[in-house]
């Protein structure tokens, strides 16, 4: 997968998406990750890329030619490389970024991320985009930050970038719900211990061990996510049992 991420700070980038397993995927070739500054884009002859709202209000607006610029250079730099991939404009106005939308983006095979910064964009711009996403209900001082948790999130889903040991798929909102307890040496720690069921060697009884705790949980801490997960017949029946013990009286 190629990434291309538009911002007016490429140096914050270095020092997460160049580490750990995200920087070990680019070395390996699962991922090619590309930042541009798109200053280096304006026509502007004092390298300003911001002006004034017409119509006046506080703050500074990005202006459409140096990204427009931008992105028609990255188009023709990937063409005929890569399909047509999805161009996302960082926006707390957009949809909602998630566990799905992450696992919908790793589909693709090129993404765009275009980070503003200073009090938003001029509203042409959003004519380049297929996308605007939001990290969340608040305002960062630029969509940077966000768009490192969304490259993050999503490249987590692309063959190859975890390695062949772990999946993804048993992370916590993959399946719909949060993950299990989990525990590792030494079976006792302080006198805590560790659930004898996961020191038993029995599979199947740690499979329904986990199959009911992580429902636990989910019920316990994010009911909601229950309304929308697509449940098994067993998590169904796993379930109903765990709501008769929270609260006995509740309709069946
Ligand atoms: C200070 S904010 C501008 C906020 C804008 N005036 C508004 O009220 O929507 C500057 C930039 O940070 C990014 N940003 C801020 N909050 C964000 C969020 N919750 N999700 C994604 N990007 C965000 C966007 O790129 C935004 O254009």
């Amino acid at each position: 997968m190629r990434i291309d991420i538009l911002s007016l700070f490429p140096d914050m980038f270095d020092a997460t998406l160049g580490q750990s397993i995200v920087g070990r995927a680019q070395d390996e070739g699962f991922l090619d990750i590309h930042v541009t500054d798109f200053r280096q884009y304006t026509t502007d002859k004092h390298r300003h890329v911001d002006d004034t709202p017409f119509g006046g209000g506080a703050g500074m607006l990005l202006q459409a030619q140096p990204i427009f610029d931008a992105m028609d250079a990255i188009n023709k730099e990937v063409e005929g490389t890569y399909p047509k991939g999805r161009v996302i404009l960082m926006d707390p106005a957009g949809r909602r970024f998630d566990q799905d939308y992450a696992m919908e983006l790793a589909q693709e095979e090129h993404l765009t991320f275009i980070c503003g910064h200073y009090e938003g964009y001029d509203e042409r711009i959003r004519q380049l985009v297929t996308d605007e996403a939001s990290l969340g209900d608040y305002v960062l001082t630029g969509g940077e930050l966000a768009a490192m948790v969304m490259v993050d999130a999503t490249v987590r889903f692309v063959p190859g970038v975890l390695g062949n040991m772990s999946s993804p798929m048993g992370d916590s909102f993959s399946n719909g719900l949060l993950e299990y307890p989990q525990y590792t040496r030494p079976a006792d720690f302080r006198g805590m211990k560790v659930p004898e069921v996961l020191t038993s060697g029995n599979h199947e009884k740690i499979r329904e061990w986990r199959m009911r705790e992580a429902l636990k949980r989910t019920l316990e801490r994010r009911p909601d996510l229950l309304k929308t997960a697509k449940l098994s017949r067993e998590q169904q029946i796993i379930l109903q049992d765990l709501k008769l013990d929270l609260d006995p009286d509740a309709p069946k």
